[in-house]
């Protein structure tokens, strides 16, 4: 088992645990640090035991200590968990007034208790974990062992995967496929909403809706290749389907979920007090991150910001002030004219800061600072989980950024940290979309343009959704900045051409819905992507409309790039492109 905990250490190193059935009693090994430690107490202690379940911990309720390691376990369940419980407070009240008595700071230990209250009720297992279930908001993966059923492991999955792996009279759950290559590699992808019983022969999937149902068994590559596409049939679809629990990892990696801070990194080599200004390079996607993260600095910062393509910023010999920071955002951290702008701020005497995917590449190594997004591997050459992770990293700095100089109050900080948290949950909501969403791509493939706008946030979001358009479908397609329609692009506008307009309902959608009807008057076929609100105040009879949950604007553009990233997608899968390695494109451009 701990062969397998390695192989999922890339999610987080800080505390890891095993728990097994010993004489029918749930017995516990758990350790601070990295998974050697584990290993060495349980060379020391050994757990005897044929079923257990295992879990290696990136903290996010409560400090990485043993005490707060998993698995979580009462007398009568044993409980690993990935992802947030968002609602855990409120039930951990509830829990605790009727008696439980809680032994860690984490939101997982209130599954535990859910489930032993349930079981104590005379419920059988299963009916327990689906009782609990009902209960249970946030974006997660579950797993669970119970004392006296040597025979038996339930899983469930809201968010986060889980794969179960079918072997010789034995049977494992896993969530990654990577996990249990070393044991098997026919495998079955859980659906969101799935949960499963396991015995040592036989695995039965319930739905969402607590239903039995099969789940495709295949093979999976993941011994040989590490990463393979689990259900889908691209790796770009499974990278858009990994965004709940990525983004879930990379805003937990700088939050405290409990006290509802940001964490920066520690020690760092500038105050932000002291800055006047930011200058962020990026290339591409990661240069749209990077222009929606300059309204977030600038509003909450009140920092002016600069955002540069890299590859103009390196030549232009642009003036920067001694002492102050530069920002380079990069999946691959190889990016050569991203690297190129870092060494030319070096020179400069600016402090560096990286917003990296690949902690081990030279953007990463090169910069003072190197702030993570966790988004595992992207293999699908156009970018979707990365850039989602780099705007959740970036959100954090910038909410950081503003406490540290003061410009947002401790309230202020709670309150957009609450926004960030809820934010893989509504991302697992718009996946939910995903069959809609389908619908309307057959109509952009029929298109030859395509024209993308938005306002603030969601005008970077338009240049990356006509981006992702046009690398993957070779549809010609542009965004705009709404209010700039008028300015000459609405010379385009005929019947035949799709307009993408992406409007949350927030203060200046009016003016977004003024220049929809700008469109609308001239034939213009519009998609709009806003909430329920939005629908409503811009009903049209033309109009087609993608309905997203309300949300806080802060998260807006992580969650609304969903149905952008899926639009793209559908669209090239309709028109057959090499949806995965589009023509004329590398995954690391390394070379100018
Ligand atoms: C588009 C895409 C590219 C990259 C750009 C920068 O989908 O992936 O535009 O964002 O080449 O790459 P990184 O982030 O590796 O520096």
């Amino acid at each position: 088992m701990v062969d397998a905990l390695r192989r999922l250490e890339y999610r987080g190193y800080d505390s890891a645990g095993i728990a097994t059935l010993e004489d029918g009693a749930i017995t516990r090994r758990r350790a601070e640090g990295k998974l050697r430690n584990l290993e060495s107490k349980l060379d020391r202690e050994p757990l005897e035991g044929l079923i257990g379940i295992g879990h290696t911990r990136w903290a996010t309720h409560g400090k990485p200590t043993e005490g707060n390691a998993h698995p979580h376990a009462t007398s009568r369940v044993a409980v690993v968990h990935n992802g947030i419980i968002e609602n855990f407070r409120e039930l951990r009240e509830e829990l605790i007034a009727e008696g439980a008595r809680f032994q860690s700071e984490t939101d997982t230990e209130v599954v535990a208790h859910l489930v032993t209250r349930e079981l104590d009720r005379g419920k059988t297992p299963i009916k327990a974990v689906h009782a609990s279930l009902r209960r249970l908001r946030g974006a997660f993966s579950l797993g669970f062992l119970f004392s006296g059923e040597d025979n038996l492991l339930i899983g469930a999955r809201l968010g986060s995967p889980l794969a179960v792996g079918y072997g010789e009279g034995e049977m494992f759950l896993g969530s990654d496929a990577i996990a249990l290559a070393p044991f098997t590699n026919t495998i079955a992808y859980l659906d969101d909403g799935d949960s499963v019983a396991l015995t040592r022969s036989s695995a039965t999937i319930y739905d969402a809706a607590f239903k039995r149902v099969h789940r495709t068994i295949q093979k999976s590559q993941a011994s040989a290749t590490i990463v393979d596409k689990g259900n889908h049939r691209h790796f770009m679809a499974k990278e858009i389907h990994e965004q709940p629990e990525v983004v879930s990892h990379t805003l937990t990696s700088f939050i405290d979920v409990v006290g509802e801070t940001i964490r920066l990194p520690e020690d760092l080599p500038f105050d932000w007090k002291d800055l006047n200004r930011l200058t962020i390079s990026a290339c591409g996607t990661a240069s749209y991150a990077s222009m929606i993260a300059k309204y977030w600095f600038e509003r909450y910062a009140r920092l002016p910001v600069e955002v540069d393509i890299a590859s103009e910023f390196r030549y232009r010999e642009a003036p920067l002030d001694k002492g102050g920071l530069s920002i380079f955002v990069s999946q691959s951290g190889e990016t050569a004219d991203t690297l190129a702008a870092l060494r030319y701020c070096k020179e400069q005497g600016q402090h560096t800061l990286a917003v990296v995917n690949v902690p081990t590449s030279t953007i990463a190594r090169e910069a003072e600072v190197m702030v993570r997004t966790l988004a595992g591997p992207e293999i699908g050459v156009a970018s979707t989980k990365a850039f989602t992770c780099q705007l959740a990293a970036l959100a954090g700095l910038a909410i950081g950024a503003g406490k540290a100089r003061g410009t947002l109050s401790a309230a202020e900080e709670r309150e957009l940290v609450h926004a960030l948290i809820e934010a893989p949950r509504l991302m697992a909501e718009a996946l939910r979309l995903e069959h809609e969403i389908e619908t309307f791509s057959r109509d952009l493939a029929k298109a030859s343009d395509v024209l993308y706008l938005g306002r603030g946030t969601s005008y970077p979001l338009s240049l990356e959704g006509a981006l992702k358009l046009k690398e993957i479908s070779y549809i010609h397609a542009e965004g705009y900045a709404a209010g700039e329609l008028k300015h000459g692009p609405i010379a385009l506008i005929d019947e035949t051409m799709p307009v993408v307009v992406i409007a949350p309902f927030d203060a200046i959608f009016e003016k977004t819905v003024s220049n929809m009807q700008e469109v609308a008057a001239r034939g213009g076929r519009i998609i709009l992507i806003t909430d329920a609100k939005g629908a409503e105040a811009a009903a049209m009879a033309t109009l087609k409309t993608i309905v997203l949950p309300e949300m806080p604007a802060v998260v807006t553009p992580i969650v609304y790039s969903v149905p952008i990233q899926l639009l793209a997608y559908h669209t090239a899968v309709i028109i057959g492109t090499d949806v995965d390695q589009p023509r004329n494109l590398a995954k690391s451009v390394t070379v100018e």
